[in-house]
């Protein structure tokens, strides 16, 4: 194996919310999103590349129902679950994704196979003709508080604007945004960055999520970033090309989420990002109450949990 470089650096989110209710809470989140952080950490320092650490980050917290992503999705309008994720590949600067696929495990997965395909991106019908060539087994990724919610909602007639975004109905209030993002700098340089989500959660069948789209996820060689909270926001926005842009254009991480997040909150946007660029900044920026995030910079571990302040860097 090549002698590593540069030291890898991490940052990983499980979306953002309103408010945090009770240490309790925010602690059990705080461990979830930990151990995925411990363990992509650790593959990072075996070699692995920004985008094998990428997917096996999303995959993780897809697995993990707590998280509005893969298992423990929302449910649309409908009672259905329609899923989205993208992955893209910094150095190669190459985007790939899937919009509104259902019955399968990992999406993250389906958006790995596509960046070497010459059709990058496929929603629901076409995702679901790969999944069978694939061979990839079926699954339903509903779980029952999941389906209790939209249970409820259905009966208060779907007045809410979007599903919880963390399992414990006691974390965070009912206005969630729910999303997964992994970004990874490796340590041979290389960038990456993951996002998937179940979408808004009660949505209009066909409404397409900002996850698998350049506003929600994005990469270059100069710096990744994964956006959470309302879609619709963050596409207007356009938010994660936009900051990676104008890091790669010049400014720095920090210069490029005070910017952007600046214009976002101006613009009374709903949402947060979270982000690194070549040299080992970690960034992450939110204009909601809470942002789901943590980080590894090679020497500690972190997090965004209970931080009031609208965004944060760690320098090189
Ligand atoms: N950010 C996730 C969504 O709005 O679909």
């Amino acid at each position: 194996m090549t002698a590593n470089r540069i030291q890898p650096k991490l940052i990983i989110h499980g979306g953002a919310g309103s408010s945090l209710k009770g240490k309790g809470g925010a602690e059990v989140v705080r461990r979830s999103l930990y151990k995925v952080v411990e363990e992509v950490y650790a593959l990072l320092k075996e070699g692995a590349t920004a985008q094998m650490a990428v997917v096996h980050g999303c995959q993780l917290l897809e697995d993990d129902p707590r998280f509005n992503a893969g298992t423990g999705s929302v449910l649309q309008s409908d009672g259905q679950i329609r899923m989205s994720a993208a992955l893209m590949d910094g150095t190669a600067q190459r985007f790939s994704g899937v919009i509104n696929t259902s019955r399968v495990k990992n999406p993250i997965e389906l958006a790995q196979f596509l960046q070497t395909s010459d059709d990058r991106i496929l929603s629901d019908f076409g995702s679901a003709e790969l999944l069978r060539e694939l061979q990839f087994p079926l699954y339903d990724p509903m779980t029952e508080l999941r389906l209790k919610e939209w249970m409820l909602e259905r009966e208060g007639n779907f007045n809410k604007a979007m599903a919880g975004v963390v399992a414990e109905q006691e974390l965070v209030s009912e206005a969630g945004r729910g999303t997964i993002g992994v970004v990874v700098l490796d340590s041979q340089g290389n960038i990456a960055a993951g996002t998937s989500t179940g979408g808004k959660g009660f949505e209009r069948i066909g409404r397409v999520s900002d996850s698998a789209m350049p506003a929600g996820n994005y990469a270059t060689v100069n710096a990744g970033v994964s956006c959470t909270g309302i879609g619709e926001d963050i596409i207007d926005e356009c938010l994660a090309a936009k900051i990676v842009i104008r890091v790669t254009d010049g400014l720095s991480l920090l210069g490029a989420f005070e910017r952007s997040i600046k214009e976002a909150h101006i613009n009374k946007r709903d949402l947060g990002a979270i982000g690194l660029d070549a040299e080992g900044a970690i960034a992450w920026g939110k204009t909601s109450e809470v942002l789901l995030a943590a980080y590894h910079t090679g020497e500690k571990m972190g997090d965004t949990l209970e931080m009031p302040e609208e965004m944060g860097v760690l320098s090189a």
